[in-house]
């Protein structure tokens, strides 16, 4: 099945502040780089038969080039982000306009929540972060609105601030995860929902190997994340390593740029 991806060009893209461990303003980013690394992204989900839309890159946002922390759209229904940090704020109301200008119903959050980057739709209920980003009465807010389940997860490392740097969906009934991001409390939740998860190690969530897109099928993923990858081609998926190393320097991997629009 063709998914329906909102992407956005790091035009703007530079590490100018520090809100999670990965960040350092001083160590510099390449544009370029970053930009030419993206485009790999791009054409690896065109070359798959995705739809990729795009939105326009913002100057003085550097981190919008994350589309997953936008908003999230579920059955068609577009529930907006709200940063936690001022430096992102902006983002939220630029995410929401684009759906709006692209005719979606759209619901402004009122409380804090980075989109994608702590909810996570499988085809029955929506695994969200908290910890670090996401208000979990913003969970709540995002059950009513988007009518599914949604499950509080606990997040406990600061250098997996969204629960999409330590958890993706497989197929949209299982998952992989890297148990040492989650409370104890939270691993056994992950235990009991998906006793047959893939679970990675610290060295494949150490490049945000976690920080995955699966189609079912295929799995888009950091190419530095070995381990991980060994397992899910035995367990039958194909991998589609990409290299974003540039993004990185701000945290983010395949997944934060990526906003999935499921209709
Ligand atoms: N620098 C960004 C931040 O800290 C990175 C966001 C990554 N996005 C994601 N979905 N995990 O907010």
């Amino acid at each position: 099945m063709p998914k329906h991806f909102l992407m956005c060009r790091p035009e703007h893209f530079t590490v100018a502040y520090a809100i999670n461990p990965w960040m350092n303003p001083d160590a510099g980013a390449d544009r370029d780089v970053a930009i030419r690394q993206w485009e790999g992204l791009k054409a690896a989900y065109e070359e798959l038969g995705h739809q990729v839309s795009l939105i326009d890159p913002v100057e003085g946002l550097p981190d919008m080039v994350f589309a997953a922390n936008g908003a999230t759209v579920v059955g068609g229904r577009v529930y907006g982000a709200r940063f936690a940090f001022p430096e992102r704020g902006p983002e939220g109301p630029a995410y929401l306009r684009w759906f709006e200008e692209q005719g979606y119903p759209v619901r402004a959050a009122e409380h804090v929540n980075e989109g994608e980057g702590d909810f996570l739709t499988l085809d029955e209920v929506i695994l969200a972060g908290t910890g670090f980003r996401t208000d979990t009465k913003a969970h709540l807010e995002a059950q009513e609105f988007l009518g599914r389940p949604v499950i509080s997860l606990s997040l406990v490392d600061p250098r997996f601030y969204h629960l999409d740097t330590a958890l993706f969906s497989l197929d949209g009934r299982n998952v992989a995860y890297f148990p040492g991001a989650f409370s104890q409390g939270s691993q056994e939740v992950l235990r009991r929902l998906f006793p047959e998860a893939v679970l990675a190690t610290a060295a494949d969530a150490e490049v945000l190997g976690l920080n995955a897109v699966s189609d079912g099928e295929h799995v888009v993923i950091n190419s530095e994340a070995t381990a991980l990858q060994l397992e899910l081609k035995r367990r039958g998926y194909e991998v589609i390593p990409v290299e974003l190393s540039e993004l990185r320097k701000a945290g983010g991997g395949p997944k934060c740029c990526t906003l999935e629009i499921r209709a």
